[in-house]
């Protein structure tokens, strides 16, 4: 069987969407999904392309008890053809990936994160500037979203 391939995408690959792809990938494991999906991440920017996650971000997964092992990548248009489903951290990241697009069915694939959110939509929000709340803003918003995610895919 193909797996399901979803990819997570926000700015600089280096907060928001390798968050949500360890945590997804987390999920996965603990519900034994590992042959059905698979996870990976990029960023629209190229600026951190080869760095690890940013450390504030490990710090507060690795106290949530996920680790980011995750290298910057920039999203490039063979993901609108290699992956079934692409999550947007914001709004600006949803325009630059339909940008890419060549067609409607590879529109289709693109949603906003936080359309799964159960607690409501929007962007989740950029904690590269802000402080140490901002991330761990960021872990609530993105585990919650990930848990409903994976379980929409299971119906
Ligand atoms: P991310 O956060 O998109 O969640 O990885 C950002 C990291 C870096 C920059 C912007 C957002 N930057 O402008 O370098």
């Amino acid at each position: 069987m193909q797996k399901y391939r979803v990819m997570f995408i926000c700015t600089g690959n280096i907060c928001r969407s390798p968050l949500a792809h360890a945590v997804f990938k987390h999920l996965i494991h603990k519900h034994g999904y590992e042959s059905h999906i698979d996870v990976d991440s990029s960023g629209t920017g190229a600026w951190h392309v080869g760095e690890q996650a940013d450390s504030r971000m490990r710090q507060t997964a690795k106290r949530h008890g996920v680790q980011l092992n995750h290298r910057s990548q920039q999203l490039k248009y063979r993901a609108l053809t290699d992956f079934n489903l692409l999550l947007t951290m914001d709004r600006h990241n949803y325009r630059d990936t339909l940008a890419l697009c060549r067609s409607d069915d590879e529109r289709d694939k693109v949603r906003m994160f936080r359309d799964y959110d159960p607690e409501g939509k929007g962007d989740v929000p950029d904690p590269w500037y802000g402080g140490q709340d901002g991330f761990e803003d960021v872990w609530n918003i993105v585990y919650r979203t990930s848990k409903a995610l994976l379980e929409k895919y299971a119906d």
